[in-house]
């Protein structure tokens, strides 16, 4: 497997880069070794991993993964190919999800932590949560949602829930019962829960009455309400809301409980004391949950994942990439309500056996030295999080770390590329030059890694997330399907050439998308039921180095990722497009020191209508509203009209060139392109005068926004 190992020429590249290169993407670094101690103790050191996994090995390899999990019936076929692209892992094999992050554990390490959760008030003590705990909240709220709610195995349960314990107990409650749980980010509004819950045909919500961000106690139940009122848009009614509380006894929320239909979970809890609620043996086929994310269109994305091959996947991938062991006390500081925390807070560390831990609100409160005051007091030494994150603390507390007493041997980033200044920061600061760092590349739809160094065996490049992982093969093609080399320093659309257990189903309710979306642009045959004829197109763009190591340029489709979270244009396009004064919308991505990217809005007004503070400050509450504020607006820009093509469409690319002061290319083509020097002194006089101006580019940004909008 070449792209596994590093060749001679690549091992000396450091500082000479071919002009090719340096025209696309950011300079190439050296490598950087992970320490002796960290090799002598690491799950995976023998090179010969590798040969495991070859592709000559594929798809038996990942039989290594799925020994790591206890199975009721093992399975009969590995993978099965007979419907492409909706392949199947481990078909005859029966287990339960909860049953291995919970039960198989207590035997040997019944009253050790599973979950620490530390909330964000810092005078409110953490929580330690043991398996045997665990184990007796599981399968009371699996009694709850089976005996109250009266769900069973195939129903789909939405949770909107923020960074509480409740939340991984109501996950595994789920998994116990084979119920298809769809966790809907905490920060998103009720409308965006709303279409979710409509979307997968919820009949129960599970949620909470507030929780801590920022120093703020956030209502979080009136959500509920705004949520339930959206689904019953699209006709979906919902019998029951089960609301957690905060703090016991009291309730966080200005909005009443509606009679009948909300119950306080610690109101009906009693009845379940104790109550044991038997694992349901499930097909390894049968789907564990949904996780929905932005698209090109503006209809979310159910992604289902499965039972027996993810569960697999993120065990596998927690245990070598992660180099989990169950004494190691682990900190993904992601969010559950993404696919990070599903698969590496949840699913893999209890799968292993580990302590899992779980902070509640903001990493920066009340002050940058939080995380590392965490870190030492519960003795972290595992420690995950993404480049946003790494960015703010890093502005915001650069000499924090070094004040703390704690030691990391491993860290992990995720979510974005990562610029190798900050890269930097993260080894040196941080990890005291002590741990090592995996830049893992994936995606919600992959269930976990698919690009990382491996971590005792392959040196770290700072900017990019090393070759692909065990079983993995990627090929990066061009428009024309034309394979583009490593070593080319040309970029083009990563792939990856084979299915792994951890690749989602299908989109819940959408499989012509599905197969549309990830598998048409690069499919040989569509009457092939030969896996190598169906390559997965990720989506992003990328380039390989001689060395086999891979970086991840960005999205090729309308998906802006603020902040590690992907927001589709359109979703944002209609959030604009409620308010009444508002006849179009259009959202490009602008760079951001912090966030990677944000949001700008453009947008033109019905006839006879002036610009106003007050439409732009309604663009801004409509998308808080339908979206939630992690989307929200950098800018509103309301100018006459949009530049156009002569069809009519309008043309997102050179308004991204003008928002951040790139290359408009041509215009000439346009119906009305003496619009676009109006729009250019407009918006970019504006961003001098507010101190907005960015930096230039870097070439590869300059391709980002050139490419922006052709999606469409
Ligand atoms: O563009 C890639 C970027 O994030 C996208 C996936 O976003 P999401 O589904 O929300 O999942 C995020 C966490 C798994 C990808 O298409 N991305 C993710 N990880 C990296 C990355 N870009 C560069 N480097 C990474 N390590």
């Amino acid at each position: 497997m070449a792209e596994q190992h590093l060749t001679e020429s690549s091992a000396s590249d450091s500082g000479q880069v071919s002009e090719s290169q340096i025209a696309v993407h950011w300079r190439e670094e050296g490598y950087y070794f992970p320490s002796a101690r960290f090799i002598g103790q690491a799950n995976a050191s023998d090179p010969g991993i590798f040969d495991r996994f070859s592709e000559e090995r594929f798809p038996e390899c990942f039989k290594e993964y799925a020994d790591l999990l206890s199975w009721d019936a093992y399975w009969h076929t590995t993978l099965d190919t007979s419907n492409p692209p909706f392949w199947k892992w481990f078909v005859g094999g029966r287990l339960n999800a909860s049953y291995n992050c919970v039960d198989r554990h207590l035997e040997h390490s019944r009253n050790k932590a599973a979950i620490i959760w530390v909330p964000e008030p810092e005078e409110e003590s953490t929580q330690a949560i043991t398996y045997q705990e665990l184990y007796r909240r599981v399968n009371e709220f699996a009694a709850v949602l089976r005996d109250f709610c009266g769900l069973k195995t195939g129903d789909r349960v939405t949770f909107h829930m923020p960074m509480i314990p409740e939340l991984p107990v109501a996950m595994l409650a789920c998994a116990r019962l084979g119920v298809i749980h769809s966790e809907v980010f905490g920060g998103f509004s009720g409308a965006a829960c709303g279409d979710r819950i409509a979307d997968s045909g919820s009949r129960i919500l599970v949620t909470v009455d507030g929780y801590y961000r920022n120093g703020d106690l956030i209502d979080h139940k009136v959500k509920a309400d705004e949520a339930l009122e959206a689904a019953a848009k699209f006709g979906q009614e919902v019998d029951k809301v089960l609301v957690f509380k905060r703090h016991p006894g009291q309730y966080a929320s200005q909005t009443p409980m509606v009679e009948g239909r909300d119950f306080f979970v610690d109101d009906i809890i009693g009845d379940y004391r104790n109550k044991i609620v038997e694992p349901i043996s499930m097909p390894a086929e049968a789907p564990l949950f949904l996780m929905y994310t932005s698209g090109t269109t503006g209809r979310p994305k159910g992604c289902q994942h499965s039972t027996g091959g993810y569960l697999s996947y993120v065990t596998g991938t927690a245990k070598y990439y992660q180099d989990i062991h169950p004494e190691d006390t682990y900190w993904c500081a992601a969010d559950i309500g993404w696919i990070t925390g599903h698969s590496y807070i949840v699913y893999g560390p209890l799968s292993l056996g580990t302590t899992t831990v779980m902070y509640e609100g903001v990493p920066t409160y009340p002050d940058p030295g939080r995380p590392w005051r965490i870190a030492e007091r519960l003795g972290v030494n595992i420690f995950h999080t993404a480049p946003t994150t790494i960015r703010m603390l890093r502005k915001l507390g650069p000499d924090e770390p070094a004040k703390y007493n704690y030691h990391f041997k491993h860290m992990t980033t995720v979510g974005e590329p990562i610029e190798p200044e900050v890269w930097r920061w993260y080894h040196e600061a941080v990890g005291k030059g002590e741990a090592v760092i995996v830049d893992t590349w994936w995606q919600t739809e992959n269930g976990g890694f698919l690009g990382s160094t491996l971590p005792a065996v392959h040196p770290m490049k700072p900017g990019s997330c090393g070759p692909s992982v065990l079983g993995i093969f990627p090929v990066i093609y061009d428009e024309e399907r034309k394979e583009v080399p490593a070593g080319s320093g040309r970029a083009g659309n990563i792939c990856i050439r084979n299915p792994w257990p951890g690749i989602f189903q299908t989109i819940w309710g959408q499989p012509e998308r599905f197969v549309q979306t990830y598998y048409e642009k690069y499919c040989a045959d569509k009457d092939s039921k030969d896996w190598r004829d169906w390559p997965y197109l990720a989506g992003d763009g990328a380039l390989q180095a001689a060395d086999g190591y891979y970086r991840i340029l960005g999205r090729i489709d309308d998906v802006i990722n603020v902040a590690g979270h992907r927001l589709g244009t359109k979703e944002l396009e209609s959030a604009a497009l409620t308010v009444n004064e508002i006849s179009e919308a259009a959202a490009v991505p602008v760079i951001d020191e912090l966030r990677g990217r944000a949001v700008e809005m453009y947008v033109s007004l019905k006839p006879g209508l002036s610009p106003s503070e007050d439409i732009q400050q309604k663009v801004v509450e409509a998308i808080d509203r339908e979206i939630g504020k992690i989307a929200r607006p950098k800018s509103v820009w309301i100018v006459a009209d949009m530049p156009k093509t002569r069809s009519g469409k309008i043309m997102r690319r050179v308004i991204a060139g003008i928002s951040n002061f790139a290359d408009v290319g041509d215009v000439t083509t346009l119906a009305n392109p003496e619009i676009v020097e109006d729009i250019r002194h407009y918006v970019q006089s504006e961003k001098v005068q507010r101190g907005e101006e960015p930096r230039p580019l870097t070439p590869e940004e300059e391709e980002e926004i050139k490419a922006f909008g052709k999606a469409e």
